[in-house]
C-alpha cells in the first residue's frame, strides 16, 4: 500500500514527511489554487525538492484536446522533470492522450474516474496509475467500493501493472473501505492522517501506560532514565 498526500501546500507536505510513510503528493487545479504563489512552476519543484528522488509527484493538465493534453506534459516534464506523473483526466481526449503519452514513456496518472469503464479503458490506454474518486461516487449515490473492487479485479484478471490509486475522500471510513477493497495506494488530505492518529482515545491510552510506568518506577521515566 502507498500513502500519498492529496496537497500543494509546502508546509503540510514538510511536516508530514517527517512523520508518515509518504510514497508522494498529487495535486490538481483546485489543489493549487488554494496555495499563495508567484510561479506556479517554482512551487511545483519546491514540491519536488521536499520529495527527493524516491517519491513522486503527480501533477494535472487542463487541456480538453489530446493535444493540449500532450503539450501540457511535454511542458511539465520540462519545468518539473521527466519523472513526474502526468494526471489526465479520463476523458474521451483524454485516452486518445494517454495512448500517444504512454508509448513516448511519459508517466500517467488517469484521473477523475467515476465508473468502471473509465478505469478499463484508462488501464487499456496505457495509465500507470488509474485514479478513483470515492467521495464523487458516493455523492453520485455510486457504490464507490464495489467500482473499486471490481477495478482491483481487472488489473489482477489482466495481468497489469497499473496501480490503483484511490482519491477524493471526506472521512476516515471512505479511506479504510477503499484500502479493504484492494486498491494499491491511497491519496489524502494530512489532515486525516493527524485524524487517524491523534484521537482522545489514543491519547488517554499513552497518558494510561505512562501513568503506570510512573508508578513503578518513578516521575516521568522513561527507559532513558534507567
Ligand atoms: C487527487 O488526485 C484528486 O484530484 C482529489 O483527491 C480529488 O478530490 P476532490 O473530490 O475533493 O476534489
Amino acid at each position: 500500500m502507498e500513502f500519498y498526500l492529496d496537497t500543494a501546500n509546502l508546509n503540510a507536505i514538510d511536516s508530514a514527511l517527517d512523520l508518515y510513510p509518504i510514497a508522494g503528493v498529487t495535486t490538481n487545479p483546485t489543489i493549487l489554487s488554494k496555495e499563495t504563489m508567484s510561479d506556479v512552476f517554482a512551487h511545483l519543484k519546491a514540491i519536488q525538492k521536499l520529495l527527493g528522488p524516491d517519491r513522486s509527484l503527480h501533477v494535472q493538465t487542463l487541456s480538453d484536446t489530446a493535444e493540449g493534453i500532450i503539450a501540457e506534459a511535454a511542458v511539465l516534464r520540462q519545468h518539473v522533470g521527466n519523472t513526474v506523473y502526468v494526471k489526465i483526466p479520463t476523458t474521451s481526449e483524454g485516452l486518445k492522450a494517454m495512448k500517444q503519452l504512454h508509448k513516448q514513456g511519459v508517466r500517467i496518472t488517469a484521473t477523475a474516474i467515476t465508473s468502471k469503464l473509465q478505469a478499463y479503458l484508462a488501464i487499456n490506454a496505457g495509465a500507470d496509475y488509474v485514479a478513483p474518486y470515492v467521495n464523487r461516487m458516493e455523492n453520485l449515490d455510486i457504490d464507490a467500493m464495489d467500482v473499486l473492487s471490481s477495478i482491483a479485479s481487472y488489473i489482477s484478471n489482466a495481468n497489469s501493472s497499473t496501480r490503483i490509486i484511490a482519491a477524493s475522500f471526506k472521512n476516515l471510513a471512505q479511506i479504510n473501505g477503499a484500502i479493504d477493497a484492494g486498491v494499491h495506494a491511497v491519496t489524502i488530505d494530512p489532515s486525516f492522517y493527524t485524524l487517524a492518529c491523534s484521537s482522545a482515545h489514543l491519547q488517554k491510552t499513552v497518558d494510561d501506560f505512562k501513568a503506570d510506568f510512573e508508578k513503578a518506577f518513578g516521575k516521568d521515566k522513561t527507559f532513558l532514565d534507567l
